[in-house]
């Protein structure tokens, strides 16, 4: 007798027995290259060494340690973070994965303005824990538990100036992703984001980032933010990248709303542990030493050019986009048929939207790789 997981997924019928930075293996030793990159969580390659060094040589003193207790490894990261945050940001708080970010962000918005609406944006998503489903666009995430939800969500148009007002003195938060991935690699302009950012200021609503998916490198800047001149938000969340495979969330909080933070209000056992903080202390000088947003920036751009030489006779292909590495090829069909096609040739990748077949590279891929992975595109959507 053995157990069953639930799946809430199909499985895509391969057992990953190993991996190394962009790729991985199966258990007959078949060899991937990794664009699903765990939902973009291995940014800086599976296992990658200086990441690795450093959990390895934290598990040497310190595993765990209660969130009210001082360690080196807490100062080390806090240490280092003003390399890769804002100088406004400089507030932080640790917990396990995205979807806890979402959460503490919503209700460090609701303390501090007192307010209780929020406003999200279409084909957005933020989760699926009860408030950052809430602020999640999709139907199928949300249908099940509908009725749990928080009622007071305005979802507004990405990429349109006229809804403007619909974020008015009332409006306690706006989440934005700068580039929603999910909802199928839609990059919102930096026109939309610098106008949303202006309301949001004049009627005190806080603005909230979403760079879970989009930051820490991927689109070719440490923030995804800074690549629309948009301004600094009041809260920025981040995670996956940022422990590169270890399960890491990070909110960072302007002055204001550190301020506001009220003791009990929030807490998390696992919040800001040292193993957690060590792979995110490896993942920074990562991130720093091999200078990964001019690579993902660089890599991104021959992603763009091969795309617009290789596809853009092809009927099927309504779209293909690489901001950085966050790469999506919009379909005029399902990509589901395309996606186990390009498994079966060696390179896995995901679905965004309804029609986007998403890659996700990491920093790590090479030329050599891109150039396969757009032949084997090309070929796939060819059928041949
Ligand atoms: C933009 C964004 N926000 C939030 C989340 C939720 O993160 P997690 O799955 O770690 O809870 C995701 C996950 O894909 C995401 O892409």
């Amino acid at each position: 007798m053995k157990a069953r997981l639930l799946r809430f997924y199909a499985p895509r019928g391969l057992k990953i027995v190993k991996a190394w930075m962009q790729y991985v293996w199966d258990e007959g030793w078949n060899r991937y290259l990794d664009y699903y990159n765990g939902y973009g969580v291995g940014f800086l390659g599976h296992r990658n060494p200086k990441v690795i060094a450093k959990i390895v040589e934290q598990l040497g003193t310190l595993m765990i340690n209660s969130p009210s207790f001082d360690d080196p490894a807490k100062d080390e990261v806090l240490e280092k973070l003003p390399e890769v945050l804002p100088s406004s940001l400089l507030n932080v708080y640790f917990q396990n994965s995205g979807t806890e970010a979402v959460e503490l962000a919503f209700k460090l918005a609701m303390n501090y303005t007192g307010r209780k609406k929020v406003v999200a944006l279409k084909k957005s998503f933020h989760g699926r824990t009860l408030a950052s489903l809430s602020l999640t666009w999709g139907k199928e995430y949300r249908k099940p538990v509908e009725g749990a939800l928080y009622e007071n969500v305005t979802f507004i148009t990405p990429n349109s100036l006229e809804e403007m007002d619909k974020v008015d003195e009332e409006t306690a938060a706006v989440f934005i992703e700068p580039v929603q991935g999910e909802g199928g690699i839609n990059p919102l302009t930096a026109e939309f984001v610098q106008a949303l950012a202006k309301r949001a200021r004049e009627v005190g609503a806080v603005l909230v980032y979403d760079e879970i998916q989009a930051g820490f490198g991927r689109t070719g800047y440490v923030w995804a933010y800074q690549r629309l001149n948009a301004p600094d938000p009041d809260i920025l969340l981040s995670a996956k990248a940022i422990g590169n495979g270890y399960p890491v969330s990070m909110v960072a909080v302007n002055d204001k709303i550190a301020e506001s933070v009220v003791s009990g209000m929030h807490g998390s056992t696992y919040g800001a542990n040292p193993t957690a903080l060590a792979a995110v202390s490896g993942a920074i000088d990562v991130l720093i030493e091999d200078e990964v947003p001019k690579q993902a920036r660089e890599k991104g751009k021959l992603f763009q050019d091969l795309f617009e030489e290789e596809l853009k006779d092809l009927k099927i292909v309504r779209d293909a986009r690489a901001i950085g590495l966050m790469i999506g090829v919009e379909l005029r069909v399902k990509p589901s048929k395309y996606i186990q096609e390009m498994q079966k040739r060696g390179i896995l990748t995901l679905k965004a939207g309804a029609t986007v077949l998403r890659m996700l590279p990491p920093y790590v891929t090479t030329e050599e790789d891109i150039h396969f992975a757009v032949k084997t595109l090309k070929e796939v959507l060819q059928g041949s």
